[in-house]
């Protein structure tokens, strides 16, 4: 199978899950429900879950990765709802499409994101339980991700550096803690959970590595994308970063040196990829993939 085929195919697989575990119980409020699949819609690119899959590598006797690939797109998509919310980025597109607070409203965007949240891990705790040692592990491994001292405190200090920029300028550093923070975090977990699942816990600590250069590049390209991109492919309000003053490594480094710096994590990450993998063919599509990504 070619790059192509083979993410195609993980993508359908995340897609036909999403589906199968969405139908919440049947006392679940019709809005709230609405209001979360309007968020999970096709239009996502699945990176995570599929970063999830290919570390995970589909080997034999090992656990099956589409329940956790699904808690993390909740997650994420969570993430993406609050992350909009007039009191945060203030953003009306998303996947294309109205962001959950235009197209039903706040308090029910605020909702919709805790829903999401929590069904990632009731997900996980519920799927996982003939495991407990895993289930734990994979707990462990979301909550930290996304909790205060990672991708929530990375919104935070992101936040926070908007509303410091009369008082002073934010260092490079600051901007890449930052990046790792509220972008790295997840991929971080995406390739540590997958490599849980596949039972290679030796390979947790190249596997953080890898995450950290994912998602360094993938914050930057998504900051050049918001600065250069076209709304219509990209399918979200652009220029947003201007618009709430955002110091990002755009900013500081020039679109061309932002461009170089995202080929030269990407090279980093792909050195990484070559030690966890067995067969590194799709996992290095992948990061082709994410350098060449106008979406
Ligand atoms: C957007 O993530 C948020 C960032 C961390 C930059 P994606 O670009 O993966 O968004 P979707 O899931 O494809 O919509
Ligand atoms: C978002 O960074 C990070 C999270 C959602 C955690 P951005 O604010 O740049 O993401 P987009 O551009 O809205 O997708
Ligand atoms: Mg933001
Ligand atoms: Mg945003
Ligand atoms: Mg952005």
């Amino acid at each position: 199978v070619t790059f192509d085929q083979q993410l195609q195919d993980f993508r359908s697989q995340i897609e036909g899950a999403l589906g199968h575990y969405i139908p919440l119980h049947p006392d679940t409020p019709g809005r709230l429900v609405a209001a979360m699949r309007h968020a999970l819609t096709a239009g996502g690119k699945r990176v995570r879950p599929v970063l999830l899959l290919a570390a995970h590598g589909g080997a034999d006797g090992t656990a099956d990765p589409i329940p956790a690939a699904v808690a993390l797109e909740c997650l994420h998509t969570y993430s993406l709802i609050h992350d909009d919310l007039p009191s945060m980025d203030n953003s009306a597109l998303r996947r294309g499409m109205p962001t959950c607070h235009i197209a039903f409203d706040e308090a029910t965007a605020v909702l919709a994101g805790d829903a999401l949240l929590t069904l990632a891990f009731e997900i996980l705790s519920t799927c996982y339980c003939s495991d407990p040692v895993l289930c734990c592990a994979l707990v462990r491994e979301l909550s930290f991700a996304a909790g205060a001292s990672r991708l929530v405190g990375g919104q935070m200090d992101d936040v926070m550096m908007e509303r410091n920029q009369e008082c002073g300028s934010t260092s490079f550093a600051e901007i890449t803690k930052i990046e790792d923070c509220k972008t790295g975090a997840l991929f971080q977990c995406s390739i540590r959970m997958g490599l849980l699942l596949a039972r290679k816990q030796h390979l947790l600590e190249t596997g953080s590595a890898l995450g950290q250069w994912i998602g360094r590049a993938f914050q930057i390209t998504d900051d050049i994308l918001d600065a250069t991109g076209d709304e219509k492919v990209v399918g979200k309000t652009l220029k947003i970063d201007s618009r709430n003053r955002k110091v990002t490594a755009v900013g500081y480094l020039g679109l061309d040196g932002a461009r170089s710096q995202v080929k030269a994590m990407l090279a980093e990450a792909r050195s990484c990829v070559r030690e966890i993998a067995p067969d590194p063919t799709f996992l290095l599509g992948m990061l082709d993939y994410l350098e060449t990504r106008s979406h």
